[in-house]
């Protein structure tokens, strides 16, 4: 509904400057503070995960765990953490990627997801898709299949979208 959008869109502010000069940072903390708008959010996210059929949320640091979490509860589904290096226990997987504003590592947990999981990845923002390609590639490694990507925001001048898609083919991916 158009209503639902608004509440959505008012959630969200640019920061100018943030985490460096020359990035207008997407700040989703309004959205998070309002549990109307929250609330929006997880349904909708939710209906993502039933859509596709997804048995599994795998949630990307940080973001995408505050909003990746819900949305799996809501949708009967478990909850998987994609994390930056070093901070899962136990035999991890993990992928390299460079960011908007830096290069980093995510892993995931070697025995999280596998052959018969059916992943939809969930994050705030898509900018340049380093994060979401880097965490696609992960998840294929276990076996598991990737079922598709839905974030709540793209910035489509960085040209995540075309990344994603030529270097991962067909993989599903919404912007809310
Ligand atoms: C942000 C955002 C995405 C990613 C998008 O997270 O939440 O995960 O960057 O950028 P990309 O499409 O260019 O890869 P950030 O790395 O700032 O981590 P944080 O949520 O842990 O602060
Ligand atoms: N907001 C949140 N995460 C981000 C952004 C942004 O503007 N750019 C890259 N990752």
């Amino acid at each position: 509904a158009g209503g639902d959008r608004e509440l959505l869109l008012n959630g969200i502010r640019d920061v100018p400057d943030h985490p460096k000069a020359g990035v207008v940072f997407k700040d989703i903390t309004p959205l998070l503070a309002d549990p109307r708008a929250f609330s929006v959010l997880t349904d909708a996210l939710a209906a993502a995960v039933t859509r596709v059929g997804a048995t599994a949320v795998a949630g990307l640091e940080a973001r995408g765990f505050i909003i990746g979490a819900p949305a799996a509860v809501r949708a009967g589904v478990g909850f998987v953490p994609v994390r930056k290096a070093g901070k899962l226990p136990g035999e991890t997987v993990g992928e390299s990627y460079s960011l908007e504003y830096g290069t980093a590592e995510v892993e995931l947990q070697a025995d999280a997801i596998g052959p018969g999981d059916r992943v939809l990845i969930i994050d705030d923002v898509l900018a340049t898709g380093g994060t979401a390609g880097a965490s696609v590639r992960l998840i294929r490694r276990t076996g598991a299949e990737v079922v598709g990507v839905t974030v709540l925001l793209e910035l489509g001048f960085l040209g995540g979208r075309e990344l994603l898609l030529e270097a991962l083919d067909d993989v599903p991916l919404e912007a809310l």
